[in-house]
């Protein structure tokens, strides 16, 4: 029993708000694809509207994972994960519940509106829901803040959050590496989340220190 458990594949919630900084989330939906993970999706409306100002990508809940594959290039036969979205206003459904079993949650991008709400325990929808329940139960939770600058509010928000047990990660990639594309800062992100998620197979080459 101990290990059959111990063989299940991981099962994550992935959730996507309306932030600038749409395309950190679809590649972080990509190295996530290539993994035999099971993704549990949520997202915001604004996301797609977004996505659409910011990568010219016009999505749906249905077409996500398709539509990012044929962006990135992803062969089908590539996509190892098994992916499920639920509807972001459905607060019923199973990432609402405790009794749900989730190794982790991120939310890339993830804007202040949403970042407030779990902050202060105020949840409206079912993104804000699960990760009420994933500081609750005590499970990662990864939030990729994008703003500049931030006000008290923001800061206190983030402190909250930070005490509460939640992993702040602003979508501030570093620059050390020379990025070159967009894909390069999202890249760098997406190493940086998956880490924090528990995955440990690295998606850029470990930094070796500078020349
Ligand atoms: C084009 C566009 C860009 C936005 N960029 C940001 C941003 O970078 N950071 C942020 O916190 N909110 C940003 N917002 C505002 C949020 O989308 C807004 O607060 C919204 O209510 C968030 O809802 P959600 O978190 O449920 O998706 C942006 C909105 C639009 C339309």
């Amino acid at each position: 029993m101990f290990f059959l458990s111990f063989m299940q594949n991981k099962k994550i919630i992935l959730a996507l708000t309306g932030s600038s900084g749409a395309g950190y989330g679809l590649r972080l939906l990509y190295h996530l694809a290539k993994q035999p993970v099971e993704i549990h999706a949520i997202v915001s409306p604004v996301y797609f509207r977004i996505l659409k100002q910011e990568l010219n990508l016009i999505s749906t809940p249905a077409s996500l994972l398709a539509d990012m594959s044929a962006f990135y290039s992803l062969p089908e036969g590539d996509v190892k994960c098994q992916l499920r979205f639920f509807p972001h206003g459905d607060i019923g459904c199973e990432p609402a519940s405790g009794s749900a079993r989730y190794d982790a949650m991120a939310i890339v991008p993830c804007s202040m509106k949403t970042l407030a709400g779990i902050a202060h325990g105020y949840t409206t929808n079912l993104i804000e829901r699960a990760a009420d329940v994933s500081l609750k139960e005590r499970r990662p939770l990864v939030l990729v803040p994008r703003e500049t600058p931030y006000s008290l509010i923001h800061l206190e928000n983030m402190r909250l959050l930070t005490l509460a047990g939640a992993v702040i990660m602003p979508a501030s990639p570093g620059f050390y590496r020379r990025p070159v594309t967009m894909t390069d800062l999202y890249d760098f992100m997406a190493d940086r989340i998956l880490g924090h998620l528990g995955f440990h197979q690295r998606t850029i080459d470990p930094w070796q220190g500078d020349d």
